[in-house]
């Protein structure tokens, strides 16, 4: 029998920061990943809410072990992911003009690939030949002009310290409740568009 496997998918991680599971971030980030895989891509979806992560405590830990954080839990598998996907989308709605406690946690943690970059100057990708891009998606209640502005400063700098091009976001106002996404006339089709996008 065969071996060849065929050419290697391109592989996405989609995460989710909301801790309201089947609300509106996670409708838009299940349009995403139909999306994604329906242009053949692996994806592979996290839901931090489920795992179990607990805050950076800036304790150097990781300059100590050359980049390894030295909390020993579900970070330590989402870790491993950054490094080997080629996509990312992170999804999050906004709580108190940020992202959710569960997208920060996750985000503070990658200080331990901060220091693989920064201070080590490795790599953060495993997979050179194979450009890293990821994208944003958010929803919040209200309309303000500066909604997502905190949010998207958060995600840019933590894909700057992944070695992730920030190309593309869905950011999505005056959405509050629970179902309030399915009523909205672009929102859903727009997720699935930037899903097959970022495998593109
Ligand atoms: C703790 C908390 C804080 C929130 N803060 C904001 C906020 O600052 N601005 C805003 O527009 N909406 C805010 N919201 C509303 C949510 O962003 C909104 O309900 C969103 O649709 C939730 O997305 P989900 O269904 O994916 O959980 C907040 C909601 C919660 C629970």
């Amino acid at each position: 029998m065969s071996q060849y496997t065929g050419p290697r998918k391109l592989k996405l991680l989609c995460i989710s920061g909301s801790p309201r599971r089947g609300g509106n971030t996670d409708r838009l980030l299940n349009e995403a990943v139909a999306g994604a895989a329906g242009r053949g891509a692996q994806v592979k979806q996290v839901i931090l809410a489920d795992l179990d992560t607990a805050p950076c405590q800036h304790c150097d830990g990781c300059i100590q072990t050359g980049g390894r954080c030295v909390i020993e839990d579900d970070m330590q598998e989402i870790h491993q992911d950054l490094r080997e996907f080629d996509r990312f989308i992170l999804a999050s709605p906004i709580f108190f003009m940020g992202v959710t406690a569960q997208a920060k946690t996750m985000i503070d943690r990658c200080q331990a690939l901060w220091v693989i970059k920064y201070l080590m100057k490795l790599p953060i990708g495993l997979n050179k030949d194979v450009p890293r891009k990821g994208a944003f998606i958010s929803v919040g209640g209200q309309n303000y002009s500066n909604l997502f502005q905190g949010s998207v400063a958060t995600v840019k700098s933590w894909f700057k310290a992944l070695d992730v091009d920030y190309t593309a976001d869905l950011l999505v106002p005056g959405i509050e409740n629970y179902n309030a996404i399915t009523n909205h006339p672009t929102a859903l089709k727009d997720a699935f568009t930037i899903g097959q996008q970022i495998v593109s």
